[in-house]
């Protein structure tokens, strides 16, 4: 990131190398992005509940401390481990080891009969090769955010409802994403972060006692800020530059030309989620879907078949998460 331009992200190449003070410059950076999405939208709120959540919000970003959403270094390790083209079983298995509570709940959920072993697993080792390499990193991702979106005090049903649409939105971008044959793994961890900034918001207001705020007041904010908020997790977790860069620009894919089209392809999965949902009433015009799909290669005719695809997906990982 440049003071040209406090929006761009960091080089892909040498992101997931950073470590320590690196990161955390790129961090103050992307939350500096967040800030002036904020600015951006203070005088638009003028009542008083609207300008506590703005307050409160603002209080979070300047925070020197690290107050971010934090993952298990396990989980964040995992991921990167994946990314690695000289990862294998064992590799993985060491790291999921390192943090017993997550090694055992991937245990569990090899033995499931969704995964369907004759002999149950007893170790992380044999749970990874009963559910497979990039599988078991999409299980791990997924025990972790869930834990982050709903195990935090305060606005419960608003968590439950980011994380239902999280896994909705993670089916359907695995879904668009296999259609432009970009690799499907980057589509899962793309939906299930690109709410994450609507769950800090609420962390943030329960932290400081304020649980009843409306959502006539609540929303309009959080669809402000949520995707750039995101953004900073992402960069803070070390995660995947395009991945950042999606997230970022899920709302905006079409003003961004250098970030699409995995963006683009996170936006109009964030829209086919709240239709296989059935909630029409966040769900965007169909031509604005229909349009997204057609800058993307995937024609009106093949969208009914890709839902199908992305419904049972979606049940899929019900079973499992
Ligand atoms: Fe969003
Ligand atoms: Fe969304």
């Amino acid at each position: 990131m440049t003071e040209q331009d406090p929006t761009e992200f960091p080089d892909p190449e040498s992101h997931s190398r950073k470590a320590g003070a690196d990161v955390r410059i790129e961090v103050l950076d992307a939350l500096a992005d967040a800030r002036g999405v904020l600015a951006s939208i203070q005088s638009k709120h003028t009542s008083p509940a609207g300008g506590l959540v703005l307050r409160c919000i603002s209080e979070a970003l300047a925070s020197p401390s690290v107050f971010l959403p934090s993952l298990p270094e396990a989980a964040i390790q995992a991921t990167q481990v994946v990314d690695s083209p000289r990862c294998d079983v064992l590799d993985l298995a060491d790291t999921l080891n390192a943090d017993p509570d997550i090694a055992s709940r991937v245990v569990q959920i090899a033995n499931l009969s969704f995964f369907a072993g004759s002999e149950p697993v007893h170790t992380a080792r044999d749970a990874i090769v009963r559910m497979g390499i990039r599988e078991t990193r999409n299980v791990v991702m997924g025990l972790v955010v869930r834990r982050l979106i709903c195990d935090a005090p305060g606005y419960a049903e608003e968590r439950n409802r980011t994380w239902q649409h999280s896994l909705a939105t993670a089916a359907c971008a695995q879904g668009v994403l296999c259609e432009l044959a970009v690799a499907d793994c980057l589509g899962f961890l793309a939906g299930l972060a690109h709410d994450l900034g609507r769950s800090a918001i609420y962390t943030w207001l329960g932290e400081r006692g304020h649980t009843d705020i409306s959502a006539t007041v609540l929303d309009p904010i959080a669809d402000a800020l949520h995707a750039p908020l995101a953004a900073a997790c992402l960069v803070h977790w070390r995660l995947r530059f395009e991945l950042i860069e999606a997230v970022r620009w899920h709302h905006e894919s079409a003003t961004q030309a250098r970030h699409r089209p995995i963006a683009a392809a996170l936006e109009a999965a964030d829209r086919l989620a709240h239709s296989l949902d059935g909630d029409l009433s966040h769900a965007h015009p169909a031509p604005e879907l229909l349009l997204l799909l057609e800058d993307l290669g995937i024609s009106a005719n093949r969208l009914s078949r890709l839902q199908h695809e992305n419904q049972a997906r979606l049940e899929e990982l019900r079973k499992i998460l």
